[in-house]
């Protein structure tokens, strides 16, 4: 037994046996652990689900953007258990039919000639591997990412990150150059222009830049979808320099846009792309990171130098198999660009009606409702510093006046995090638009 010192004041009255254990014994991520009182959940289904008291609530932000075809769905669930059952696990030097299958099925469903494939175990893993990729193949190593955003939270990963889980890891990776963001509402620079000083850096930087990391719509740092031409333009003077393109679709892929992939929003077939979330659809920890041709051509007689124990799972290949392959069967990228729209409609409805919204953004499934405690002005009620520092903001206040509502949404630093199952229907958007219509009154009521 141990004697770790847990505070039980953050508990709830009347938690569970299980919020008390994790409490004791289990680390709350990217948290003050005396703030962390987790509510324990007993499953879902579909676009819901229901804690240990009985409540049910509508999964608006699809847990962590990651929930793409809903909870418990019986597909993904028996193709998991039928290969747990017939072999769980082989060392990545063999092969198994759903490894080899999902490869292939991933060059279908990639754009462009996109088509060979590295499997991990996290969007992390997988940017990291990204990232080596790149430097293996050019032979350089820098690697400009942007200060907007979320690329993963090992060494690599945690450095080419922008936003402020970062600083805790810093001086990081040697290599890890920042670049301004397509953010129209909050930034000084116009999205186009912020392009072009990334054209200006490439050339100061000299052929020492092995790849720009994007997301192509920045997903946990605030959906900043850039303008239709950004994406090309940036592929352009990347090659341009030298340098490889590396799309991570890590959140916005498999159908969270609307498009199997945020680069199928603006028809741009990067080098290199990392994925998970949604590749699963959350049901195993699953990574990939799929190159070209001309990358995975390099690598017949150059060392691939890169693996984990647990590359190509047998078990998490099925769950991606089965997911990938649900998505196609139930029709559920037009499905999430047609609710998409509508979501979209709803949440500009709001926007008119709540003063303390000052903007909403994004695609597909994939929204952000940012708060202002001054439209005019555009002043945040968060600010960044808030994503490391103790105590709740006006945000997060609005995302728990949801949760009374029956709602679940994420949020971060300003921004509520809108990226449902795919399968939700105009229906579910109401039910979860007229909780928000509720919550926002919080906001309203914190402005100045
Ligand atoms: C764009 C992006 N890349 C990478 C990651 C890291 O993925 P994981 O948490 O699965 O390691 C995330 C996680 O949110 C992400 O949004």
């Amino acid at each position: 037994m141990s004697d770790t010192q847990s505070s039980d004041d953050a508990l709830p009255e009347g938690a569970t046996e299980t919020e008390r254990l994790d409490k004791q014994y289990v680390f709350g991520t990217w948290s003050y652990q005396s703030e962390v009182s987790p509510t324990e959940v007993t499953g879902g289904s579909g676009v819901r689900f229901t804690t240990a008291d009985g409540s049910e609530y509508i999964d608006f932000s699809g847990q962590l953007m990651c929930s793409n075809l809903g909870h418990s769905a019986d597909t993904v669930a028996d193709a998991m258990a039928e290969q747990a059952r017939e072999g769980a696990y082989f060392a990545p030097g063999f092969t198994t039919e759903p490894r080899a299958k999902l490869g292939e099925k991933l060059a279908e469903v990639t754009p462009g000639n996109l088509s060979r494939t590295f499997f991990s175990t996290s969007g992390t893993e997988a940017v990291e591997a990204a990232i080596k990729i790149a430097r293996m193949y050019t032979g350089k190593q820098k690697i400009i990412s942007r200060y907007r955003s979320y690329h993963g939270a090992t060494a690599g990963s945690i450095s080419v990150t922008g936003d402020p889980r970062r600083l805790m890891s810093e001086p990081g990776v040697p290599g890890s150059i920042k670049a301004p963001d397509p953010y129209a509402y909050g930034s000084t620079l116009e999205p186009m222009e912020s392009l072009e000083y990334i054209d200006e850096m490439l050339m100061l930087e000299g052929d020492t830049v092995a790849a720009v990391l994007v997301e192509p719509v920045v997903g946990s740092n605030g959906i900043l979808a850039p303008p239709k031409e950004y994406l090309p333009r940036l592929k352009e003077i990347a090659h341009d320099h030298g340098a490889l393109l590396i799309c991570d679709e890590v959140m916005s892929g498999f159908g969270r846009t609307g498009e199997w992939f945020g680069c199928d929003v603006f028809d741009v077939t990067p080098d290199i792309m990392s994925m998970a979330k949604g590749l699963s659809g959350a049901y195993a920890p699953l990574g990939a990171t799929i190159v070209t041709d001309e990358i995975a051509t390099h690598f017949e007689d150059e060392m691939f130098c890169h693996g984990h124990t647990y590359a190509g799972h047998p078990v998490a290949c099925a769950a991606g198999l089965a997911a990938v392959t649900s998505y196609q069967d139930q029709d559920l990228i037009s499905h999430a660009n047609r609710v998409g729209e509508y979501l979209g409609e709803r949440l500009e409805e709001l926007a008119a009606k709540h003063p303390s919204v000052g903007e909403t953004r994004g695609v597909g499934l994939f929204r952000g409702v940012e708060l202002t405690k001054d439209p005019d002005e555009r002043v945040p009620f968060g600010h960044r510093s808030d994503k490391i520092s103790m105590g709740s903001t006006v945000v997060d206040e609005v995302s728990a006046a949801a949760w009374e509502e029956g709602v679940y949404v994420g949020n971060m630093i300003n921004t509520l995090i809108i990226a449902p199952p795919l399968p939700i229907t105009e229906d579910d958007v109401d039910e979860a638009v007229a909780a928000l219509d509720v919550a926002l009154e919080v906001s309203d009521a914190a402005m100045d």
